[in-house]
């Protein structure tokens, strides 16, 4: 659902402008936010969870944290989910009230626990005894009582690529389900320290909704047990991770049809499942997606600079590079590419690979794509989420300018980097 980044004719549009144009005027190689594309996926989320009419979203920062976007989220009415002091920094600076903010992480420095427990903040969600031995010390050096929830480890496979998948109990994230009664109990008797429930994230771009069944159900069963032992739970936190298309994002008759089907989370399934399994007494619940909200309003425009022909392969090299988008070099992530201008001329095969002297530098592989030469644009999609907050200055390269589009206006959400940046 990419509906507010689409062809008019054979020119590729951000909303109401002109996707060239655009890079005309900023620069390559350039993010671009449609800020109506958010409200959309907001809106569907919400839409689909009406049964839940209490249910919170909370917006995983992780996924964009550029400031505007987050004002942008905050507006929509949703609460955040941070996992670092600088997170929380974030989220406040963008409006978003100390109580609607939670902390989750597995390493959590003793700044960061301090930040959390100064502000104020709804939750912290610890993951060990350890840490929250840490929170309740800090806490009561700081003379406050800290809001605490559990992380625990529903050791489900969420069926998603090996390294963004956390609900296995060999992952390190949370306390496993047969040991988090004891640390429920622990934090319980704790003086300065809240009780307040239990969270749970099985891993991201989950496309299927057997994972998520199966994570529910524990987690249901771990809550009433506590109720049963005398510990209510005041909220589940249901964790994000409900996935996104990345092939197919935009048809078109000039555009190579993208074979491989992907499924999706139909999200009156998961609210209804959600509903029957997680809706307990006097208990509030929360989900924390990112990608769902902001993935597929991102794009990166980034110029051709040089056609290569190499052993029978033709590569084209641009503007862009793994440190500007990781996604592909990390996960071999597939996203859709197309050009920003199209001409009708058939495909060929090609490499899409970046300037980084790395052989993961690369955002395609032996992909069937229009003939582009150097000079032309291409844009890089569904890149919204964990693109500019993946990339770095690697190989000295400035990082790239963020635009976000609102109907027929577009403003610079963050300034490209300099030289002087670097230095
Ligand atoms: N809550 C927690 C505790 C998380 O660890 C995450 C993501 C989320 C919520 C949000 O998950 P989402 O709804 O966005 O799937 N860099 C990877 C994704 C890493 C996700 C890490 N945790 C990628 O580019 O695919």
């Amino acid at each position: 659902m990419t509906d507010q980044i689409k062809f008019d004719g054979n020119q590729l549009y951000i909303e109401n402008l002109k996707a060239a144009d655009l890079a005309e005027k900023y620069g390559t190689p350039l993010y671009v936010y449609s800020s109506n594309q958010i409200t959309r996926k907001h809106r569907a989320l919400r839409n689909a969870f009406a049964v839940m009419p209490g249910m919170r979203i909370l917006y995983a920062l992780k996924a964009n944290s550029n400031g505007e976007i987050l004002k942008h989220i905050r507006s929509l009415g949703t609460g955040a989910d941070t996992v670092s002091g600088g997170e929380i920094f974030l989220a406040l600076r963008s409006g978003f009230s100390p109580g609607s903010i939670s902390l989750a992480g597995v390493g959590k420095s003793d700044r960061d626990i301090d930040f959390a427990i100064s502000q104020e903040i709804g939750v912290i969600i610890v993951e060990s005894e350890g840490e929250l031995e840490v929170v309740s010390r800090r806490a009561k050096a700081l003379g406050k009582v800290a809001r605490v929830s559990l992380r625990v480890n529903p050791d489900v496979d969420a069926h998603t690529h090996p390294h963004i998948s956390t609900g296995l109990k060999e992952n390190k994230f949370g306390v496993n389900l047969d040991c988090a009664g004891g640390t429920v109990k622990l934090a319980a008797g704790m003086k300065n320290v809240e009780f307040v429930g239990i969270h749970s994230h099985i891993g991201s771009q989950i496309t299927d909704i057997e994972p998520f069944a199966e994570a529910a159900e524990s987690i249901r069963e771990f809550a009433l047990k506590l109720g049963r032992d005398g510990i209510p739970v005041r909220q589940i936190d249901f964790g994000g991770g409900i996935g996104v298309r990345y092939r197919n994002a935009i048809k078109h008759e000039l555009l190579p049809h993208e074979k491989q089907e992907e499924n999706s989370i139909d999200l009156s399934a998961l609210a209804k499942l959600l509903k029957d399994r997680l809706s307990l007494p006097d208990c509030e619940l929360t989900i924390e997606p990112g990608r769902f909200i902001v993935a597929e309003a991102g794009v990166l425009l980034t110029r051709v600079l040089y056609r290569k022909e190499s052993s029978g392969r033709t590569f084209v090299v641009v503007d862009a590079g793994m440190n500007d988008m990781m996604r592909h070099a990390l996960y071999s992530a597939y996203h859709q590419i197309v050009p920003v201008e199209l001409s009708g001329s058939g495909f060929e095969t090609v490499d899409v690979v970046g300037p980084v002297c790395e052989t993961t530098d690369s955002f395609a592989v032996q992909r069937q794509f229009p003939p582009v030469k150097r000079g032309d644009l291409v844009a890089i999609l569904t890149v919204g989420a964990y693109g500019y907050s993946l990339s770095s200055s690697y190989n000295s390269r400035p990082k790239p300018a963020e635009i976000l589009v609102d109907r027929d206006y577009a403003r610079v959400i963050r300034d490209r980097e300099t030289y002087e940046d670097l230095v």
